[in-house]
């Protein structure tokens, strides 16, 4: 730091104010959190200075004697977390969850081939054949959506879209869904009707690992997942995925999309990873989902509606429309007061995905600063106070900075 405050004012004086927000807000956000120091250690190391492009021991550079040991270390730790065995080919190598994704639709399917997702607006994500995204102009995407009346995955409803569409390639995995995922029943649906069933974990993989969530292994031909999220690692991803299917993935990766690995990234990957397979990343997993149901308990009582009426995992989608207000004026009245969030679509919304009828809280970040059940009760109490008078937003936002100094980030 003090080599930048010497060299570089304007850069140094940003992320001490990037710093000094991050401190003294409470970030909701459900797909973010905090990497450990030592995980942001080793993505200040000299790996980055590194080039590799290939595969370990089989590169185009030289140079490679500790780059070779450090990515077939990280692959093997990913196995360990995720319990898997030698039928399983790991890849560390993608840039981040998008890249990822698009490298599996590019490795197993042909352009134009279907692929059988959750819609958008029901909590799956861009790169699952959004109109905008690649993956939604290079492929045939038909979508399955939530119950309307229990907003939840029906999969009887699914198995009988899958036998009429006839997808080569089935999604199971999102960014807005709050109860636990049967992945054994994807898996025989897409047995059934012969399409190849891709867990995308990239919200869960720490409460996989962590034992908070069942896991997709048995029932899965490829997962992919960001490292950022619950798993508490760099900005990164990985691809997991059965033997048979590495020759047709991986060179999508590299030299398809990609070209050398950021070595920097998987060196902090791999710290991670032997993080998370600590009893003491077990019982962050597990009080990360104690603290999403507590608050959503809290909420609750509030009068807020939470679509589905709960939540099995950190994450929950909030259905504002009883409070006469919108998501986009939530998400910046929160921010007024410290709270950070992301306005969300709502299953079935009326209203459009830029000013929507929900926002979406999670726990990963708020529970690796420490905080318990205790702490989402106040911080319920503050979001209704704030949504309900606007006027409360600069006290709370003194209280939310007081508050925070109690929960330091790692
Ligand atoms: C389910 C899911 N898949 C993929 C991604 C994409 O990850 P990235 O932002 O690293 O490209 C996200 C990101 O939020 C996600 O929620």
């Amino acid at each position: 730091m003090k080599t930048i405050q010497a060299q570089d004012k304007e850069i140094f004086d940003l992320i001490k104010k990037e710093e000094k927000r991050q401190v003294q807000t409470i970030d909701l956000i459900a797909s973010e959190n905090y990497p450990s120091r030592a995980v942001r250690a080793a993505l200040t190391s000299l790996f980055v200075a590194k080039y590799s492009e290939g595969r370990p021991y089989k590169r185009y550079y030289g140079g490679m004697e500790n780059v070779d040991v450090l990515e077939t270390l990280v692959e093997e730790r990913a196995k360990k977390a995720f319990g898997l065995g030698e039928d399983w080919a790991v890849n560390v190598q993608p840039y981040s969850g998008s890249p990822a994704n698009y490298a599996v639709y590019r490795g197993l399917l042909d352009r134009g081939d279907t692929i059988l997702s959750l819609d958008l607006s029901h909590g799956g994500h861009l790169t699952h054949g959004s109109p905008v995204s690649l993956s939604g102009i290079d492929f045939h995407i038909v979508h399955y959506m939530v119950d309307q009346r229990t907003q939840r995955l029906d999969y009887g409803a699914i198995g009988e879209l899958a036998i009429e569409a006839r997808p080569k390639l089935i999604i199971a995995g999102y960014s807005a869904y709050s109860r636990i995922i049967d992945f054994e029943a994807f898996g025989k649906i897409a047995q059934k009707v012969g399409a190849y069933l891709m867990c995308d974990i990239a919200h869960i993989a720490g409460l996989i690992v962590g034992k908070a969530h069942p896991s997709p292994f048995p029932h899965a031909d490829v997962v992919t997942t960001t490292t950022h999220k619950t798993l508490r690692g760099p900005r990164g991803a990985m691809i997991i995925c059965r033997e048979g299917l590495r020759d047709k993935i991986f060179p999508k990766v590299f030299p398809g999309l990609q070209g050398g690995p950021h070595n920097h990234t998987i060196a902090a990957l791999g710290v991670a990873l032997k993080e998370a397979v600590t009893p003491a990343f077990r019982r962050y997993a597990s009080q990360v989902v104690k603290n999403a149901q507590a608050l959503a308990k809290h909420l609750q009582a509030h009068d807020f509606e939470i679509v589905s009426g709960g939540t099995d995992n950190h994450v929950m989608l909030v259905d504002l429309r009883n409070k006469e207000i919108r998501g986009k004026q939530a998400q910046e009245l929160l921010e007024s007061a410290g709270i950070v969030t992301n306005r969300n679509t709502i299953p079935f919304d009326p209203n459009t995905p830029f000013n929507p009828s929900g926002v979406r809280f999670g726990t990963p970040a708020v529970t690796t600063r420490g905080m318990k059940e205790r702490e989402m009760k106040q911080i319920a109490s503050w979001i209704s106070e704030v949504i309900s008078t606007p006027e409360s937003a600069s006290r709370v936002k003194k209280e939310v900075a007081s508050f925070c100094k109690q929960f330091p980030i790692p």
